[in-house]
């Protein structure tokens, strides 16, 4: 299903491994220096689009791109680094600030946050939110939402993508 507005695009899932195939798709398009936020509940599938962006981004999947527990964050290495971010235990603000998020933000890999919403006002003004609701066992309502014309720009390949357009026309 595709419901487009002019700069968003929500997409219903309709099972994990079509979550995963949008986050792929979204990951090879993705460039140092960029910065994916993932907002919603415990469950919605902010993990397995993760591990779809970094299929995207060539990690191999033996490196296990997972929910990080105590660590906030987790690096991977594929055609470029992905800074796994999992803030679900985030204290508070001064606690990401003390680990000199800059320098992973505007560094030479692309960033992915998941409980995004923790680090309001810290993360960059241009990136590409990504809020995801769990609508049923197995569908999710995805929705992308891009700030700043990098990413409204991204958002147009994303639709692009034979496989992303044909699957969601069904
Ligand atoms: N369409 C779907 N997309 C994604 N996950 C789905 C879908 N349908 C069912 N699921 C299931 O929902 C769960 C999503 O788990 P995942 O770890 O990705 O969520 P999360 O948002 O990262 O949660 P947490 O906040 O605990 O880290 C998995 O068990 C997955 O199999
Ligand atoms: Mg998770």
């Amino acid at each position: 299903m595709l419901i487009e507005k002019a700069y968003e695009y929500t997409s219903i899932s309709k099972s994990p491994r079509e979550t995963t195939r949008l986050g792929r798709a979204l990951g090879s398009l993705l460039q140092a220096g960029d910065v994916v936020c993932l907002i919603g509940d415990l469950g919605s599938g902010k993990t397995c689009l993760a591990q779809g962006i970094a299929q995207g981004l060539e990690i191999d999947p033996s490196q296990g791109v997972t929910s990080p527990t105590f660590t906030l964050i987790h690096e991977f290495l594929g055609r470029l680094p992905l800074y796994h971010f999992d803030l679900y235990r985030l204290g508070g603000p001064e606690e990401l600030w003390d680990l000199g998020p800059e320098e992973y933000f505007y560094g030479q890999g692309v960033t992915v946050i998941e409980w995004a919403e923790k680090a309001r006002g810290i993360v960059p003004g241009e990136r590409l939110d990504i809020e995801l609701k769990r609508l049923g066992e197995k569908e999710r309502e995805i929705k992308l939402v891009p700030h700043g014309p990098r990413f409204q720009a991204l958002l147009g390949e994303i639709l692009e993508n034979p496989l992303i357009r044909r699957h969601k026309k069904v």
